[in-house]
């Protein structure tokens, strides 16, 4: 299969509610996607008339061109969001049929699966495992959670307190801004969007810039779902200006980024600076993942690798760090390398492909930048280290080489800042205590892993990491249903299960006298 056929794109029309983009092979439909940006159910041109192109990674080619949205932009979808959230169609809306709206959306997806799954690949440089296993099945699966919860967020009642009683309501907090990365634009929108749905709020969200596909396609279908006008709208456009208009903007009750941290800070204080209103950050990781001597190595070899490999390292809980202990190291070191080097890079269309391109020009040289800052600063290639030269795509697609550094200290660049690419470093160890010690010497805390079959040692090590997520014997795995989060800088508040609900509510206490007089 060439990339040549496969990524040639049609004349593009100019501007106009949709436009063709591929010929998808699975299923032989033309797919297309609306460009506009989302206000009150409808697509629209921007404000301004700018608009911006989109790119496909695996040649660098620009796809087609979307619709720019700038701050008037945002604060006509607030204003559509305020109207929809105080209108009594949603304000007292039954939270049965919130849930429904949710499933409903779930089941179109899974009619235009095949589309969907074609515009992400094609947009991001996903590999069809990596969208159809992964993203897609947890997109619907998310929808399909909080839809269950929409009925089901109750407050307390105490009868403690002589002379009254007391209660809860768990209230929509209101318009919600949520701005979402490019490493996983289909399930971070699922993921911002339902928690805030399922309990009644409306939304206000923009895509990143590198990547707005599918989130135009999940309104089209939001609109078809019977979702009400100015529930959801979508703001296609760039951080410094959509990004930082939703984060400042003095009508948003409620701001959830994921992200770096860099950014998650600029947010932080943008809110602060306007109307404080509430913020959750999901931002960047560098995760250690622990390789004791006891464990099934070969079994540890897998789990490590899919812990660089699961989306090519663009990956926040990415297992960027291996701590290998010494009585294995060699071994290890051998079998992970071996199985790393069996890794297919190529052209994400093709099935047998292992790792696509990195999403952007941007973050491609980002990594290489770090390849070569790991050599400059005396650590040992082991593995790659590399651009990848892929068949078809005439060097211009943005392959890199799995690449594994050993011999690494723990002040280099490369063991302390994330690198979001297939790179990944190797370190030594002698003892728990060191171990622990150099696992949780970083400013991040979002994930870790360890491998052992003594159960105590088990114990001990989870207990000690300082990390939000911690995996036992395996690595990379993230279900809906399970609190998500970080440590430390990376992050503030949890997404996924129950915990997000929290996110997206205010608890009102009400106080019901039953006989208390005023005191004099
Ligand atoms: P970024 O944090 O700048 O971008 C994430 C989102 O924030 C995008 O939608 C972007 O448009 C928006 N944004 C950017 N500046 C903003 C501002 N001033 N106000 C409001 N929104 C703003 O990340 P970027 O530049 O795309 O990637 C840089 C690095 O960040 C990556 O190499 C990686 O290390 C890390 N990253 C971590 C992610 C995670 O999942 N934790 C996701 C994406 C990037
Ligand atoms: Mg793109």
């Amino acid at each position: 299969m060439s990339l040549k056929t496969l990524h040639s794109l049609r004349a593009l029309p100019p501007w106009m509610p949709r436009a063709k983009l591929l010929r998808n092979r699975i299923n032989n439909r033309d797919v297309s996607v609306p460009t506009g940006i989302f206000i009150n159910n409808e697509f629209r041109s921007s404000l301004s008339g700018s608009k911006f192109s989109v790119e496909n990674p695996a040649t660098g080619q620009p796809i087609l061109e979307i619709e720019e949205g700038r701050e008037e932009d945002v604060n006509m979808a607030v204003e559509a969001a305020r109207k929809a959230f105080e209108g009594s169609e949603w304000a007292n809306s039954n939270p049965v049929w919130r849930g429904e709206l949710l499933n409903r959306l779930a089941q179109l997806m899974e009619r235009d699966k095949e589309d969907i799954i074609a515009l992400e690949m094609l947009d991001t440089g996903k590999t069809r495992k990596q969208a159809a296993n992964l993203d897609f099945p947890g997109s619907v699966g998310t929808l399909k959670y909080y839809a269950g919860w929409a009925d089901k967020v109750l407050g307390l009642t105490s009868f403690n307190i002589p002379g009254t009683f007391a209660y809860t309501r768990r209230e929509p907090v209101g318009v919600c801004g949520q701005i979402i990365p490019w490493n996983f634009p289909l399930l971070m929108f699922i993921w911002k969007i339902s928690p805030a749905i399922a309990t009644g709020n409306t939304v206000v969200i923009k895509s990143a810039e590198a990547t707005p596909l599918t989130a135009l396609k999940c309104c089209e279908l939001i609109k078809e779902a019977g979702f009400p006008a100015g529930v959801v709208n979508l703001v296609s456009g760039f951080g410094k200006t959509v990004g930082n208009a939703i984060a400042n903007h003095m009508d948003v009750d409620k701001v959830a980024f994921t992200g770096s941290t860099a950014t998650g800070r600029t947010i932080l204080k943008s809110a602060a600076s306007s109307n404080l209103k509430k913020v959750t950050l999901e931002l960047g990781g560098k995760s250690p993942n622990i390789i004791f001597p006891d464990a099934d190595i070969q079994k540890a070899v897998e789990w490590s690798a899919w812990g660089i490999n699961m989306n090519f390292g663009q990956t926040c809980h990415a297992g960027t760090r291996i701590y290998v202990h010494e009585d294995v190291y060699d071994e290890f070191v051998a079998a992970y390398t071996k199985r790393m080097a069996s890794l297919k890079v190529g052209d994400n269309f093709d099935e047998s492909v292992d790792q696509g391109p990195q999403n952007s020009k941007m973050q491609y040289e980002k990594i290489l930048g770090y390849i070569e800052s790991g050599k400059q600063d005396g650590a040992t290639i082991s593995l790659g280290g590399k651009v990848a030269e892929v068949e078809g795509a005439d060097g211009k697609g943005y392959y890199i080489q799995p690449t594994i550094f050993t011999n690494v200290k723990p002040d280099m660049k490369i063991m302390r800042e994330e690198i979001f690419g297939p790179v990944v470093c190797i370190a030594k160890f002698k003892t728990e205590e060191e171990v622990l010690r150099d696992a949780n010497d970083t400013t991040y805390g979002l994930a870790a892993a360890v491998h052992t079959k003594d159960y105590e040692r088990v114990l001990r090590i989870t207990n000690g990491l300082k990390a939000g997520t911690t995996w036992v014997n395996m690595y990379n795995f993230v279900h809906w249903s399970v609190p998500f989060g970080g440590y430390k800088q990376s992050g503030i508040g949890r997404e996924c299960g129950e915990a997000a609900l929290e996110n997206y509510t205010e608890t009102k206490a009400v106080y019901y006298n039953t006989g208390i007089p005023a005191p004099q």
